[in-house]
């Protein structure tokens, strides 16, 4: 590389009146480079032109008279993979383009130009950036290597990485990485490292960028161990456990971890309304299951897991049930009070009142923060949905609603609630048709007694008839 720099450093001491620039030039791998030559156009004749690399001989030039000569290993079979713009020329601009630059391109080139018996010297240095990952598709869990080379390399440039257009730190400096032409970052693949890695290099004012695309199959859908899953007492809940499209896992178990083993948990038994749900009516790699009527019981931690590849996938995540207690006061008030099996990520209850319009539009008013409510039952307008919403630090997590019925005052958690009360309304309604049976009959009675009672001889009658009937009756058997 001296040497280079020595023979360049010649070329300019000997030839007369050669002004000399260095310039640095960052290219991509595979892109197109353009290495820039500009001279102030002294004279209105095209001069002749001569990029050289160094070691390699004559790139491309062209002589005066308007020949062009191209370097043997600049063009195969009558292509060119370098060419100079001759519309640029007037101005002075003799920048080079190479095409599809690899990495044995990177090297210092020279641009001479002459001009009246006057060399114009430009010395440019281009540096090929190369992005390359240890496999583009991997697998969760296994080691991913991401590198960036440049060819050839600049000491004390700065090097870092950004991914998916935000700086990344890579989490262990590698210190054991004795290749100084190379920074390499080395990570267990997760979903945080699919995407696109750039490597920007920063040397002497110029900024050389490269990039590869990385992406990581496994379980996409919760993307992180221990994530919270909120649902409402008796409502239905799906655990979800989404593979990357197109995988399809094998030996894919669902378990309940038991909560006594807090460093090691071992499975227990699944709820009876869990569910994993059918093949068919899913796509393959969702493997996501169901639980029908959410018990308060069945909160915990759940876990999915499956094979890709011989490499054994697992997600853990916890059901957290909400709930909402009631506390009836003499006074005709009720205190409702949010509850959760996990509070550990709610930083916020809202109490909201829904409302139904005779058109069945909804509506909600907000009516305060904290987990607990206090309301008259008894009032009209307390009437309908009272759901309690509860937030984390990104937002909502979840909400569980409570049902007021003042008309029948009946009331209960809206989602068991229902059936309940149709089953005492059908019981009311039939024990109140046997009461209106027994009270006709009485009435009938009564009324028949009034009529006897009129007429006393007639009551004897009567039963004289009568008693002669059953005697008859009697005697004929
Ligand atoms: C119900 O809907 C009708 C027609 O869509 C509208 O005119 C009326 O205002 C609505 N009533 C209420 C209470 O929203
Ligand atoms: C409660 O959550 C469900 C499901 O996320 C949502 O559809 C509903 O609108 C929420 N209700 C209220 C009052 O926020």
């Amino acid at each position: 590389m001296l040497l280079d720099y020595f023979i360049f450093g010649l070329i300019t001491i000997l030839m007369p009146g050669a002004q000399c620039e260095e310039t640095e030039v960052f290219a991509e791998a595979g892109s197109q480079a353009e290495l820039p030559c500009k001279c102030n156009p002294s004279s209105p004749f095209i001069p002749s032109i001569v990029w050289s690399k160094a070691n390699k001989g004559t790139v491309w030039r062209k002589q005066k008279s308007g020949l062009q000569y191209w370097g043997s290993s600049w063009s195969s079979k009558g292509t060119h993979r370098v060419q100079c713009p001759h519309n640029q020329f007037e101005r002075g601009n003799f920048n080079l383009q190479i095409n599809n630059v690899m990495a044995e391109d990177g090297g210092i080139y020279s641009c001479m130009v002459e001009n009246g018996g006057k060399w114009a010297v430009n010395v440019v240095i281009l540096r090929i950036i190369e992005v390359s990952v240890s496999s583009s598709v991997s697998v969760w869990g296994n080691d991913v290597s991401i590198s960036c080379k440049v060819t050839p390399w600049p000491y004390e440039a700065s090097v870092h990485w950004m991914l998916n257009n935000s700086p990344f730190v890579p989490k262990t400096e590698n210190a054991s990485n004795n290749d100084t032409t190379k920074s390499i970052v080395r990570e267990k693949a997760t979903a945080r490292l699919a995407g696109n890695w750039t490597c920007v290099v920063d040397y002497k004012g110029k900024e050389g960028r490269a990039s590869a695309a990385l992406t990581v199959k496994g379980i996409i859908h919760p993307s992180e161990d221990n994530t919270q899953v909120y649902a409402a007492l008796a409502s239905t809940v799906t655990l979800p456990c989404v593979f990357s499209p197109g995988l399809i896992p094998s030996n894919l178990v669902w378990e309940k971890l038991k909560p006594e083993f807090l460093f090691k948990p071992g499975p227990s038994r699944l709820p009876s309304s869990f569910s994993q749900s059918s093949p068919s009516s899913q796509r393959p790699f969702d493997k996501s299951a169901t639980l029908k009527e959410v018990g308060f019981e069945d909160e915990g931690r759940y876990r999915c897991s499956g094979t890709i590849e011989g490499q054994r996938l697992t997600r853990n995540m916890q059901l957290v049930v909400a709930k909402i207690d009631i506390l009836s006061k003499k006074t005709g008030s009720v205190t409702l009070t949010c509850q959760l099996t996990d509070t550990s990520k709610v930083t916020d209850y809202e109490w909201v009142h829904v409302i139904y319009d005779l058109n069945g539009t909804q509506s909600v008013r907000s009516i305060q923060k904290g987990n607990t409510l206090s309301i008259s039952k008894a009032s009209e307008e307390n009437q309908g949905e009272w759901t309690c919403r509860f937030y984390g630090k990104e937002g909502i997590l979840g909400n569980v609603t409570y049902h007021i019925q003042t008309m029948s005052h009946l009331s209960g958690p809206k989602s068991s609630g229902g059936s309940h009360n149709t089953a005492g309304v059908v019981g009311l309604s039939f024990l109140l048709l046997v009461l209106l049976l027994i009270l006709a009959q009485m009435y009938k009675n009564h009324q028949r007694r009034k009529r006897i009672f009129q007429y006393p001889a007639l009551e004897t009658i009567v039963h004289t008839v009568s008693n002669e009937r059953e005697e008859r009756n009697r005697v004929k058997k």
